[in-house]
C-alpha cells in the first residue's frame, strides 16, 4: 500500500477559510467530474495498467545497461523531461552521477534547454563510445530538442563513424507520425512510443519517465502499481478522493478567495523537481481563457530564509502545499559545545527530525497568521509512493481543469511564440 495522504483542515480551519456551504455547493459537479474522469478514463488514467509500456522500457533499459554503457543522455524539454527529472531526483542518489562502483546504471545526463554551456558541459563529460542518447518529444519537432539532438548525434557521429551512433539511439515519441518517427525508421533506430492520448505533462508514467528510471535501476512495477493503487481508489471514492477533492478546494481558494498563487514546498530536496514538474503540470494544463492559478516552487527549509517572510505576512493571494515526508536515511547531531545554549540543544536530536519539526513549525505559524495551507504526507521516499503522488497530481489538475472550464490537455498559449521561432530560424512554411 502507498502511504501517501492529504490534510486540507488548514485551508478550512484558518481565519478566512473555505466555509462547508461552499464546499457543499461544489460537490454535484465535482462528484459528476470524478465520474466522467473515471468513465472516460483518459490516457494518463490507463498508464498504470498498460504493461506494455513498462515491458518495453524495461526490456530497452536492460540492453542499455548490460551493453556497458558509462552515459545515458535523455534529451527532452517540458513535459517530455520534468517528470524523468522528477524522477531521478526523488529516488536516485543526490550525486548519482559521481558514485563510481555503486552506481547501479550509467551517468544520467538530461539536455532541456538549448543553453550551449549545459549541453557543451554534457559533452565535455560523457565517453562517446559508450553513451546512449534517447530522444524524447511526442510531437517530434520540437525546436529545442531536435537541435539539441542534432548535437549529441553530430559528437557521436564524430567518434564512432557514419551510423555509427544508431545502435545506441532510443526515440521516444509518437508511434505514428513526426518527423522523429521518419528519422527513427530512416535510420532504424530503436523506438519507444509515447501513446497518442497522452499530453507531454502527463506521461511521466509512460516511456518518457521508464526508461530512465530503468536505466538508473528503479523499480518499474513497484512505480505503476502505487500510480494503479491511486487510479483504482480515485474510480472508487470519486468525490470524496483527497486527489479530487483538493482540486475543489484550491480551485476555491483561487475563485472564491481570490489565493490565486499555489506554492507546493516539500521538505526534502530530493522533491524539489518534482515541484518542479508540478509547476508545469499545473500553469500548462490550467492556464487558460483567463483562468488559473499560479503554481510557484520552493524547498524547505531553505525557502523559510528565503520566501517564508512573503508568504507569512505578504499579499493574503497564496495556498501554501508543504510536502513532508515522514521517514528515510536519517543523520544523527552528536551532541557538542553543551554549555552553549544557542548551539548544545541540538545535540541528540537528527537531521529529520529537525526538517520535519520545522515543517511543523511552518504549517503552525502559517495557520496562526491566518494563512491557508494544506499538507501532503510521504511516508517515505519510494517508487510506490512517487508513483501514486504523481498520479494523484495529475488526477488533481485534470479535476481543476474541468472546474474551471479548460482543456488542461492543450497548450494553445505557447503556439505564437513556436512559429515566430521557426520562421526566425528559416522553417520552410513559416
Ligand atoms: O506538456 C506538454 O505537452 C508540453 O510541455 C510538451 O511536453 C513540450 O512542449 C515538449 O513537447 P514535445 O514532447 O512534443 O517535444
Amino acid at each position: 500500500m502507498a502511504a501517501v495522504s492529504f490534510d486540507y483542515r488548514n485551508l478550512i480551519e484558518v481565519e478566512g477559510g473555505l466555509e462547508e456551504q461552499e464546499i457543499e455547493g461544489i460537490r454535484p459537479r465535482l462528484q459528476e467530474v470524478a465520474r466522467e474522469l473515471a468513465e472516460q478514463a483518459p490516457g494518463f488514467m490507463r498508464l498504470p495498467r498498460a504493461t506494455e509500456y513498462r515491458e518495453a522500457a524495461a526490456a530497452l533499459a536492460e540492453e542499455v545497461r548490460s551493453s556497458g554503457a558509462t552515459d545515458f543522455v535523455h534529451v527532452g524539454i517540458g513535459g517530455s523531461a520534468l517528470g524523468p527529472m522528477a524522477l531521478h531526483r526523488a529516488l536516485n542518489h543526490p550525486f548519482y552521477n559521481t558514485l563510481a562502483e555503486e552506481r547501479p546504471g550509467p551517468r544520467l545526463h538530461f539536455a532541456e534547454n538549448t543553453d550551449p554551456v549545459t549541453l557543451g558541459g554534457i559533452l565535455d563529460l560523457v565517453e562517446p563510445e559508450s553513451t546512449w542518447v534517447n530522444v524524447v518529444t511526442k510531437s517530434g519537432s520540437t525546436a529545442e530538442t531536435m537541435a539539441n539532438f542534432l548535437v549529441v548525434r553530430g559528437a557521436l557521429e564524430e567518434a564512432l563513424g557514419r551510423f555509427g551512433y544508431q545502435k545506441r539511439t532510443v526515440v521516444t515519441t509518437d508511434p505514428e507520425k513526426g518527423f522523429l518517427k521518419q528519422i527513427a525508421d530512416r535510420e532504424d533506430l530503436k523506438l519507444l512510443e509515447i501513446p497518442q492520448d497522452v499530453g507531454g505533462r502527463f506521461s511521466v508514467l509512460s516511456p518518457v519517465g521508464l526508461l530512465p528510471a530503468a536505466v538508473a535501476g528503479l523499480d518499474l512495477t513497484e512505480l505503476l502499481a502505487g500510480a494503479a493503487e491511486c487510479v483504482e481508489e480515485v474510480s472508487e471514492g470519486g468525490a470524496e478522493h483527497p486527489a479530487v477533492t483538493g482540486a475543489a478546494l484550491h480551485y476555491l481558494m483561487d475563485t472564491q478567495r481570490g489565493r490565486n498563487v499555489r506554492v507546493m514546498m516539500p521538505y526534502a530536496d530530493a522533491l524539489e523537481r518534482l515541484a518542479a514538474w508540478f509547476v508545469q503540470l499545473w500553469a500548462e494544463s490550467l492556464g487558460k481563457e483567463g483562468k488559473g492559478s499560479t503554481p510557484h516552487a520552493a524547498v524547505g527549509t531553505t525557502d523559510q530564509h528565503s520566501q517564508v517572510q512573503l508568504y507569512m505576512e505578504g499579499p493574503q493571494d497564496k495556498v501554501i502545499e508543504l510536502v513532508e515526508v515522514e521517514s528515510g536515511p536519517d543523520l544523527q547531531i552528536p551532541a557538542a559545545y553543551e554549555d552553549l545554549e544557542g548551539v548544545g540543544y541540538l545535540g541528540g536530536h537528527s537531521l529529520r527530525g529537525l526538517l520535519n519539526v520545522e515543517c511543523d513549525a511552518t504549517r503552525r505559524a502559517l495557520t496562526e497568521a491566518g494563512r491557508p495551507n494544506a499538507t501532503v504526507r510521504v511516508g517515505t521516499l519510494n517508487e510506490r509512493n512517487l508513483g501514486y503522488l504523481l498520479q494523484a497530481l495529475e488526477v488533481q489538475t485534470a479535476v481543476a481543469g474541468a472546474l474551471y472550464g479548460v482543456d488542461p490537455y492543450d497548450q494553445p498559449g505557447v503556439e505564437a511564440g513556436k512559429r515566430i521561432t521557426y520562421s526566425r530560424m528559416g522553417r520552410p512554411g513559416y
